[in-house]
């Protein structure tokens, strides 16, 4: 018979409570957090252990389980979604610059807005696209592995205290126009025009278990695999590699870059500092 094994330390303890409650959340609801950065997925379930009232890890495993609010919930916490409208203004500046010129050349554009949180992004390719005159040739995915985010998106609309900080995105982006053109205020809020989610398709996609779904003329993830360990970052660079049509562009996020993972030759810079990437193999 085996003899039995030394008892385990506190931390380690911890360690394989992690494990099982990753485990068991794929097991039961299909998301894969096996691979998440350990730091930041330790930290959240803390946090929501201390939410729930509960005292142990075990015990948030257990209420996953058996209630499902309860999983909406830590799944709100794991989903860090900030984002911002023309977020990283260099970056659109860039785009506007060097991609556009090459989406002139196609008859119709694809375009996928993998991890776009609650639509930010989306919306400012959608301005971008239609100042450029691309728009309507154009289709955009956007999709999130949240469903309550990508449902928050559809809505088009954001606090109104946020359109200064927008508008001063969207003049450093190179906008031109007045930016209070795109929405309507209505008391704390504020709701896009319509017309700019004409040709965009909001769906639930979780870029760990879900597979492609098209081939892409440009696919923007950005500030979505800082969550990931290099082995899922590895498998999502896949994803997105098999998704890309040859010459397709690839837009990460300022703390990304393609060097570190096993495709990068298959790509060309376009612009290292906006981190924009071509594919050429
Ligand atoms: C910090 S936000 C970034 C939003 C936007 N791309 C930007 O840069 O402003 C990260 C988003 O990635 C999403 N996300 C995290 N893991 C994901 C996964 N496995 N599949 C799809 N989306 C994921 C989160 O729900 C969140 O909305």
């Amino acid at each position: 018979m085996a003899e039995p094994r030394p008892p385990v330390r506190r931390r380690d303890l911890e360690a394989v409570e992690i494990d099982l409650l990753a485990e068991g959340i794929y097991e039961a609801y299909g998301f894969d957090f096996r691979r998440y950065s350990r730091p930041s997925f330790r930290r959240r379930i803390w946090r929501r252990v201390e939410a729930e009232g509960l005292s142990s890890i075990s015990e948030l495993l257990a209420r996953v389980l058996h209630d499902p609010p309860c999983m909406q919930r830590f799944l709100s916490d794991l989903s860090v979604n900030v984002s911002a409208m023309f977020r990283d203004p260099a970056f659109f500046r860039v785009f506007r610059a060097k991609v556009v010129p090459l989406l002139r050349t196609y008859p119709f554009v694809r375009i996928w807005n993998a991890g776009c949180s609650t639509g930010e992004e989306t919306l400012s390719v959608a301005i971008v696209l239609k100042e450029a005159g691309l728009y309507d040739r154009t289709r955009i995915y956007a999709t999130d592995m949240s469903e309550a985010t990508v449902e928050q998106a559809r809505t088009l609309t954001y606090p109104i205290n946020k359109m200064r900080e927008y508008t001063a995105n969207y003049i450093e982006a190179g906008g031109t126009r007045s930016f209070s053109e795109y929405y309507a205020a209505d008391g704390e809020r504020v709701m896009f025009h319509p017309s700019l989610a004409e040709n965009v398709v909001f769906a639930q996609h979780n870029l760990v278990t879900d597979r492609s779904f098209n081939e892409f003329h440009v696919i923007l993830c950005r500030n979505v695999m800082i969550y990931f360990d290099r082995v899922l970052q590895e498998h999502v660079h896949k994803l997105l590699y098999d998704s890309l049509t040859h010459f397709g562009v690839l837009g990460l996020g300022g703390r990304e870059t393609i060097e570190l993972v096993s495709h990068r030759d298959a790509y060309v810079p376009l612009d290292e500092t906006a981190r924009l990437y071509r594919k050429v193999a």
